[in-house]
């Protein structure tokens, strides 16, 4: 029997501070040995929004006892361990800055190889995390920053079929929380009040749904929001229609354009068992969850999602990326740098700004 490959995780990307400790098994899925976060929800909620100082300093303070509980769990020493990741982008440069030095002197302390992971990739791959999905699959992936259609082709290789051409999906999920004052984090307190309101009270803009192919936009729809909230006021049961006519319209526009990715994966790939993989801090939402799951029959396609806590940022997933690409000799050197940009499909266009056609 082969050995099976251990790996610390660290992320500090945002606004999670965690480590984790991950081991491959006999079926290809993850041993979850430890998965510690730490989220920052107290820090920021009085601004409503992460700020970037203070994530940065509360990554500082608690990173190593992080790590040192992921490893205590994990009933792990560290001279155990195969090797070290460590989310090293797309992000806040002084947030991945702290887990990626933390990540590079373990390394190099310990003399184990290094990789810094891109935070897309470990979304990407997460659901790997507990079930074998064979390459190549359909990844739709929404978070706080970023929301694309992906072929997910192999570990390092991507091709995107679209993009949103302004806001991600996460961020208008926070936007829309703030604007009608429903708490933070945004994004469960628009589902959570979702709940109480009546979904088709409000007609809101579903942006560019009938071109741009499977490309997204949400400003529109934000804007319309804005005047919206404005209109009522302090008006509670106004409030929560608005908030459900919102998270209703997301999911009519996640319909159609998760269709239009379908039929391009079809035509590009020829497969003819297709997997939707939805994984970023987004899918967590359960009416999104349901509404894509609907697409299934209809495609002849199985909607997969990662268990709630791998939707959100982890340390598991940036651990299960190291090893997929540790097993690809994908390895990096210790000077590697953190980057704020960096995208899964390198040749993809750049959908954003003036001067932008569809
Ligand atoms: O993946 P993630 O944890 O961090 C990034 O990589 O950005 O995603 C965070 C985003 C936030 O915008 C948050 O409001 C959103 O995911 N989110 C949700 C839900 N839970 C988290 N959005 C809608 N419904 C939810 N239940
Ligand atoms: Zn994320």
């Amino acid at each position: 029997m082969s050995k099976k490959i251990t790996f610390l995780g660290i992320e500090t990307s945002c606004d999670e501070t965690a480590a984790a400790v991950i081991r491959e098994n006999d079926i290809e899925t993850a041993e979850i040995l430890s998965n510690v976060v730490s989220s920052q929800v107290e820090e920021h909620k009085r601004f409503g929004g992460v700020v970037p100082e203070l994530a940065a300093r509360a990554h500082l303070e608690n990173i190593e006892f992080i790590i040192q509980q992921a490893l205590n769990q994990s009933k792990i020493s560290l001279k155990d361990i195969d090797g070290i990741a460590a989310t090293a982008g797309p992000g806040l440069i002084v947030c991945l800055s702290v887990g990626l030095n933390i990540g590079r002197s373990i390394a190099a302390f310990t003399n184990k190889p290094f990789v810094g992971v891109n935070h897309l990739e470990g979304h990407a791959l997460s659901p790997g995390l507990e079930k074998k999905i064979e390459f190549p699959y359909l990844l739709l992936l929404i978070s706080g920053g970023h929301t694309q259609y992906l072929i997910v082709k192999d570990v390092n290789e991507y091709q995107q079929l679209g993009t949103t051409i302004d806001d991600a999906l996460g961020e208008a999920f926070d936007k829309t929380a703030k604007m009608l004052d429903l708490g933070y984090p945004g994004g469960p307190a628009v589902e959570k009040f979702s709940k109480l309101g009546d979904k088709n009270y409000f007609i809101l803009p579903e942006p560019i749904i009938n071109k741009a192919g499977c490309n997204l936009s949400f400003a529109g729809l934000k804007t319309a929001v804005l005047r919206e909230a404005k209109k009522i006021g302090d008006e509670k049961k106004l409030k929560y229609n608005l908030a459900a006519s919102f998270q209703h319209t997301i999911n009519k526009i996640l319909l159609k354009k998760t269709e239009i990715a379908i039929q391009e994966f079809k035509r590009k790939t020829n497969k003819k068992n297709l997997h939707l993989v939805v994984a970023g801090g987004v899918a967590a939402n359960l009416s999104i969850r349901e509404n894509l799951k609907n697409l299934s029959k209809k495609n002849n396609c199985i909607v997969v999602y990662p268990s709630q806590k791998f939707c959100g940022d982890n340390a598991s997933m940036i651990a299960w990326a190291g090893i997929k690409r540790f097993k690809k000799n994908l390895v990096d050197n210790l000077d590697i740098v953190a980057k704020s940009r960096w995208p899964l499909d390198a040749n993809a266009p750049y959908m954003k700004g003036p001067g932008l056609k569809l």
